[in-house]
């Protein structure tokens, strides 16, 4: 039996946070502070825990943080998730990593060499001193565009970019960032701003919206739309009329997608994290660090599953923000 909510949504994608450290402090997420502490479990605990959901139905793997190439075991990790087969099918686990790529050119060769199949990269500006401005750290830039055309080059493809758009701070790039992907061959993804930060930008004015992010992009150029690649897929996809380059937009905010969720999350502190809306977390790790068997954790997950939210209330009266930041819980 694959996993499956109450609402009947099959879980099929595991997304694992491996660390709460980034090397950057983007706008939208980090609050700007030094020196904050952090949680991390030895990977060999990650890679327990992973085994136990795909025995379960996980099809795919995604990795993040914080920023997953931060951690030094990470090539052993990814060898050890992609020798994994899914449960139902068989087939060889997916597994992706989402990072910020300003380790991306070094590390590309190595992950590939590991088994990793893609790689998303998170990238907000290109302009580079505007990129600057938002990830408060100098020259990532060119670093992280390096890193992007290393992925290329050794066959991690489709890269993908993922782009948070937020009014007044970098909408003025989604024209560029449509040429980009032209230039490049990479997929670009413009994601409506969540309010999951630790500072206090995020306001309902400042999400810019679907329609809008269509109307500019079909300004640069006529948009002509894709089809969907997978069912519950979270980006509506273009190209254009010339059929060159690729962008999506993903819109929780417009046009929530909850009610074909198939995600779960774990925390870089081992808790299931069944909704990014969740106001409460569930301690699988304590399970583990309990003496727990394979069969209590398994048990632990299916029930966790059942509790799953049916879906975020944005905007909605008496929306309470989460307590946690996307860097904790893992985009
Ligand atoms: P693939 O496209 O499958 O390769 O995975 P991906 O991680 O690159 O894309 P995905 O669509 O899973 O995530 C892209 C972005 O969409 C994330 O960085 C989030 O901003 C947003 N997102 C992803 N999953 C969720 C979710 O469950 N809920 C909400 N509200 N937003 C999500
Ligand atoms: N809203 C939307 N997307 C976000 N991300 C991080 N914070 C937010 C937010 N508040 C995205 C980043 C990154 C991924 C981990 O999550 O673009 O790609
Ligand atoms: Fe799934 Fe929650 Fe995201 Fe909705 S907000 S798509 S239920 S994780």
């Amino acid at each position: 039996m694959p996993l499956t909510d109450k609402l009947g949504r099959r879980i099929t994608d595991l997304r694992v946070s491996i660390t709460d450290r980034c090397n950057y402090r983007c706008v939208y997420c980090r609050s700007g502070e030094e020196d904050v502490p952090f949680s991390e479990l030895p990977i060999a605990d990650y890679v327990r825990l992973v085994r136990v959901f795909v025995s379960l139905g996980i099809e795919k793997v995604r990795i993040t943080g914080g920023e997953p190439l931060l951690r030094r075991e990470l090539l052993p990790m990814i060898e050890q998730l992609s020798s994994m087969t899914t449960a139902g099918s068989g087939k060889p686990l997916d597994v992706a990593i989402t990072t910020n790529g300003h380790l991306l050119a070094k590390l590309a060769q190595p992950l590939r060499d590991a088994g990793l199949s893609r790689v998303t990269v998170s990238m907000d500006a290109v302009d580079p001193a505007k990129f600057a401005r938002i990830t408060r750290v100098a020259n990532g830039y060119e670093a992280v565009v390096a890193g992007i055309r290393a992925a290329k080059r050794v066959g991690l493809e489709p890269v993908k970019i993922n782009a948070v758009i937020m009014r007044g701070f970098n909408e003025d790039q989604i024209a560029d960032f449509a040429r980009f992907s032209r230039d490049e061959g990479v997929i670009v993804r413009f994601i409506e701003f969540m309010p999951l930060e630790e500072g206090r930008v995020w306001a309902p004015d400042v999400v810019l919206g679907y329609n809008e992010m269509l109307d500019i992009l079909n300004s640069y150029r006529s948009l002509v739309p894709l089809p969907p690649t997978t069912i519950g897929e979270t980006a509506m996809r273009y190209t254009f009329d010339d059929g060159v380059g690729e962008v999506g937009i993903i819109a929780p905010v417009s046009r929530a997608f909850c009610g074909a969720c198939s995600r779960v999350r774990l925390t870089s502190d081992g808790k299931i994290r069944t909704c990014l809306f969740s106001q409460s977390d569930h301690d699988l790790y304590g399970v583990l660090q309990r003496g727990g068997t394979d069969a209590d954790l398994a048990a632990f997950i299916e029930a966790t599953i059942q509790k799953k939210e049916a879906r975020h209330h944005i905007g909605e009266p008496g929306f309470l923000k989460p307590s946690r930041s996307m860097v904790h819980i893992g985009g």
